[in-house]
């Protein structure tokens, strides 16, 4: 049988000098669609565990299985490795009829289901969480361009302390009913004053619980099951959904996700403490995107910009958005190299670049005749810099069949090192293409 993992290539980003393995963390830098999912896939049969430990299915990473295209919103990558469990953390938000239809998704392509662990303290989202998502949205003066699958009202409700728990799921019918019912009259109330259809819960409760019995074997108290793993020396590999930028403390709000998809996120989305992490590999697209609104100091218009959009299949995976494309803004990376103590890049979709005869990248921005190197997330400051441009020519050369870093184009390589020089980390692997085999390492 044709094997999913190659991962002898690999093996060293993941080892200490000893050759022990390390345990890995794997975040997106800039506003998600870094393109975490093939790195996480090719990683993640190196691991005992994979780890969710925020959002939910917001998310959409997409990998290639044995060629077949996949896109996995809340299950971790891990799931395509038989010897790997997947666990969803305590802070990943779910919508258990999602779940019970990815599983059923990685069943029909003959996948383990069984490797998959659902934390029980994960917050649900319910029927009302989705339409406070659309009615909030309209009802905003700067719309964030939310992803419309409840996600903020699920967390706001973790904060108000109201949420329901994938645990309440197992309750019998009668308390599951009372616990559900207070919530959705409370949010129908809401729903009525902003001018919204209420929900009736009689419509849902069914599917709910019917969801709650499927999903019962894999319910379970993973803070206690990670502890155990570590404590057994198994290995971890975090995967970050959404990127840095999108972080509710430290990205461009309002225009953010509700949850930390930094660092920190991972400590308070498993229970695990900050000596289950070793290592923390940032994934950054070799341009810049972003779906949704909010500030996009690098963005490019026109015809240069529909031309990224397309080499780059720039379409969100779980919307199906057209992105927003830019050049690379090493201001914007360079901040989130420091948040995330990134300890080095894995640099993605290089080859998009290919036909382009000159290449630009930000260095610094410019506010009121000054320029620095400061990069503040807050919209009242963002919105009106002027990026400051360095521009190089390009390399037109196609990428995507090479494998090895020194047969990369010279132009290419000093792109790379440009970049490298800028943040003071390495580069170690670079993906020339969407397969897994299009990696070369470093
Ligand atoms: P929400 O997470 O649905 O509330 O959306 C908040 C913001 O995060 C919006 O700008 C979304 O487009 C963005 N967002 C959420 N998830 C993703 C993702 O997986 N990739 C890229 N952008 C995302």
């Amino acid at each position: 049988m044709q094997s999913h993992f190659d991962s002898d290539r690999i093996i060293s980003a993941i080892q200490d000098q000893r050759g022990a393995k390390m345990n890995t963390a794997v975040l997106g830098l800039q506003w998600g669609d870094e393109g975490k999912g093939k790195v996480i896939d090719y990683m993640s049969g190196n691991f005992d565990v994979v780890v969710r430990f925020q959002g939910g299915h917001n998310a959409g990473h997409t990998i290639y299985y044995l060629g077949q295209k996949v896109i996995l919103h809340l299950i971790p990558s891990g799931i395509f490795s038989s010897k790997t469990l997947s666990i969803i953390g305590n802070n990943v938000v779910i919508n258990p009829l999602q779940l019970v239809k990815e599983i059923k998704n990685i069943k029909a392509l003959g996948l383990n289901s069984e490797n998959i662990i659902v934390s029980s303290n994960a917050p649900l989202i319910l029927p009302f969480h989705e339409s406070l998502d659309i009615i909030f949205e309209e009802s905003r003066y700067t719309k964030i361009g939310t992803t419309r699958r409840g996600i903020g009202p699920a967390y706001e409700d973790l904060a108000g302390r109201r949420s329901l728990f994938m645990r309440d799921l197992l309750l019998d019918k009668e308390k599951f009913y009372q616990k559900v019912n207070q919530l959705n009259t409370y949010y129908n109330k809401i729903i009525a004053l902003l001018g919204g259809q209420p929900i009736d819960l009689d419509h849902y409760i069914e599917e709910y619980l019917r969801a709650g019995e499927s999903l019962k074997p894999y319910i379970k108290n993973t803070t206690s099951i990670l502890n155990q793993k570590f404590k057994e020396n198994k290995t971890f590999l975090f995967e970050g959904a959404q990127g840095s930028l999108l972080d509710i403390n430290f990205g461009t709000y309002p225009f953010v996700t509700s949850s930390n998809t930094t660092v920190g996120g991972i400590f308070a989305g498993t229970g695990l403490s900050h000596k289950a992490l070793d290592k923390v590999i940032g994934i950054s697209k070799a341009y810049t995107t972003r779906v949704g609104s909010g500030s996009f100091p690098s963005e490019i218009f026109g015809e240069q910009a529909e031309y990224l959009r397309k080499q780059g299949g720039e379409f969100g995976s779980t919307t199906g958005r057209a992105r927003r494309v830019g050049w690379l803004d090493l201001v914007a990376l360079k901040y989130s190299v420091m948040i995330n103590g990134i300890d080095e890049i894995f640099l993605t979709k290089l080859d998009v670049l290919d036909n382009f005869s000159e290449i630009k990248v930000v260095t610094e921005y410019e506010k009121d005749n000054l320029k620095s190197a400061v990069f503040d997330p807050h919209m009242e400051h963002l919105s009106d810099v002027t990026p400051v441009l360095k521009s190089f020519p390009g390399w037109q050369s196609k990428t995507s069949d090479l494998r090895n870093f020194e047969s990369l184009p010279q132009n290419t390589k000093n792109y790379i090192k440009l970049i490298e020089e800028y943040l003071n980390i390495p580069i170690k692997n670079i993906s020339v293409g969407s397969h897994r085999e299009q990696t070369i390492s470093k």
